[in-house]
């Protein structure tokens, strides 16, 4: 039986890759490396590097093509189709090598924060033994670079997308709120007064890019600190956190 080794690698510095994240890929004998070919190869030449730098002898690494989304389909849909597509792509390079019994998948920061690899792996068929390293999240990356707590005293916290900040404004009776996945600074959406932003962009990596401050003021430095790194790069991956006061 197959041991799918689903290992959190941190969100872009080789520091952040934990020991038990280095045995778990150097005693790995398949390493898939996702190839997005949109302008991130520089993440699958990173996770190279990664399993290049922890092995003395690398497994055998597989580059698998990501499927595309079919924009036709509702958004829900169009996401289980992909995973769906994604899973038979993992299956067509494990069957490469019927002689691999531990297969790695390195995962950017942690499996569990808004990554659906635990989802695609569940669809995998015969199911492998599973095993998920914890990563360093994009999320702690955010807090450590601003030196803050994540919660206030006793205080809870919302973790979102910037499609939901958009789309619903303010969660309701949230004092702190951490927002991934904006690709269009959906913080405009919102009353800023009363409202602080601590915002990063690359975290962990050389370009890294922070903003802070009250978001009135601070707002739009991030709009234009965003178009500037996102023409210069290509691409760009930016995580922020609001906190109301009062
Ligand atoms: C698909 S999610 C993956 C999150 C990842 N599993 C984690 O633990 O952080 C991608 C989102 O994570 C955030 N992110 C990941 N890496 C980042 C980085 N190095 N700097 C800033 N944000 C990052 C961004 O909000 C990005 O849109």
């Amino acid at each position: 039986m197959i041991t799918l080794h689903l290992i959190g690698i941190g969100t872009g510095n080789p520091d952040h890759v934990t020991m038990e994240a280095r045995h778990a890929i150097a005693g790995a004998d398949l390493v898939l490396v996702p190839e997005k070919g949109d302008g991130k190869s520089d993440l699958a030449d990173l996770r190279r590097q990664i399993v290049a730098q922890v092995c003395d002898a690398p497994p055998v690494i597989e580059g698998f093509g990501m499927p595309v989304r079919d924009p036709a389909l509702p958004y829900l849909e169009r996401v289980e189709r992909w995973h769906d597509a994604i899973a038979a792509r993992w299956s067509e390079a494990i069957a490469r090598h019927p002689q691999a019994r531990d297969v790695a998948l390195l995962v950017w920061g942690d499996p569990s924060l808004y990554d659906s690899t635990l989802r695609i792996a569940a669809r995998l068929d015969p199911q492998p033994r599973l095993r998920v390293v914890a990563g360093i999240t994009s999320l702690q990356a955010l807090t450590a670079a601003h030196a803050i707590p994540l919660n206030t005293v006793n205080g809870p916290v919302v973790i979102t997308t910037g499609r939901q900040l958009r789309d619903h404004g303010w969660p309701e009776g949230a004092e702190t709120v951490a927002v991934m996945l904006d690709g269009a600074c959906s913080f405009d959406v919102l009353e800023p007064d009363g409202i602080a932003i601590w915002w990063g962009a690359f975290l962990g990596m050389e370009n890294q890019i922070l903003e802070a401050g009250p978001l009135a003021e601070a707002g739009p430095r991030i709009v234009a600190a965003r178009a500037r790194a996102r023409e210069a790069h290509g691409w760009i991956m930016d995580i922020y956190l609001l906190r109301r006061s009062g």
